[in-house]
């Protein structure tokens, strides 16, 4: 990697960008997931869904593309290979499974919860440890769209849930609240 002089030190800039290739990672196997289930996605809920996972998986695209060139602006490589995705990503795919709509929402709920939290801790490290300021900005920026698109897969679910109890075996229903 090219020596840069922009205030971080090499290690500092190596650790951010290997935070940056892991984030990265994530968002790519994340956004073929999405694609898969807005292709696959069956049911009453078939339009809502289709095009929930369109308009998300171009936000996912437009987030791969800007952690890949901000890896570049720190002098790094971004991971490339589909190898590369599979070996540093944190979230799993599910290979050879047709699950139901509502299952489908909750694994992507579930996804986008578990980057949260690597990028909650992420965002500690840039800050105590790398002492780098925008990375800790970016990485704030892309927890709060997953934060969102979170909710929304979540607020689909407790949505489901009133109207087809037993859809998902074991998942406790909890009371709807009228605001
Ligand atoms: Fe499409």
């Amino acid at each position: 990697m090219p020596t840069l002089n922009i205030g971080l030190t090499d290690e500092q800039r190596y650790g951010v960008i290997e935070i940056l290739n892991r984030t990265l990672s994530d968002l790519y196997l994340l956004n073929v997931k999405t694609k898969k289930y807005h292709w696959d996605v069956v049911g009453p809920q078939f339009m809502t869904l289709h095009e929930l996972w369109q308009e998300q998986y171009e936000t996912l695209t437009e987030s791969i593309d800007a952690t890949a060139e901000r890896i570049r602006a720190l002098g790094g490589y971004p991971v490339g290979t589909a190898k590369g995705f599979l070996e540093l990503a944190t979230i799993k795919e599910h290979p050879n499974d047709l699950p139901l709509a509502t299952e489908m929402v909750a694994r992507l709920a579930q996804d986008h919860e578990q980057i949260i939290r690597n990028l909650r801790q992420d965002i500690d490290r840039c800050s105590e440890e790398f002492h780098d300021e925008g990375t800790m900005d970016f990485l704030t920026g892309l927890m709060e769209q997953h934060e969102e698109m979170a909710w929304m897969l979540r607020s689909f679910i407790e949505g489901e849930q009133v109207h087809s109890s037993g859809d998902r075996p074991g998942q406790e229903t909890k009371p709807t609240i009228k605001a």
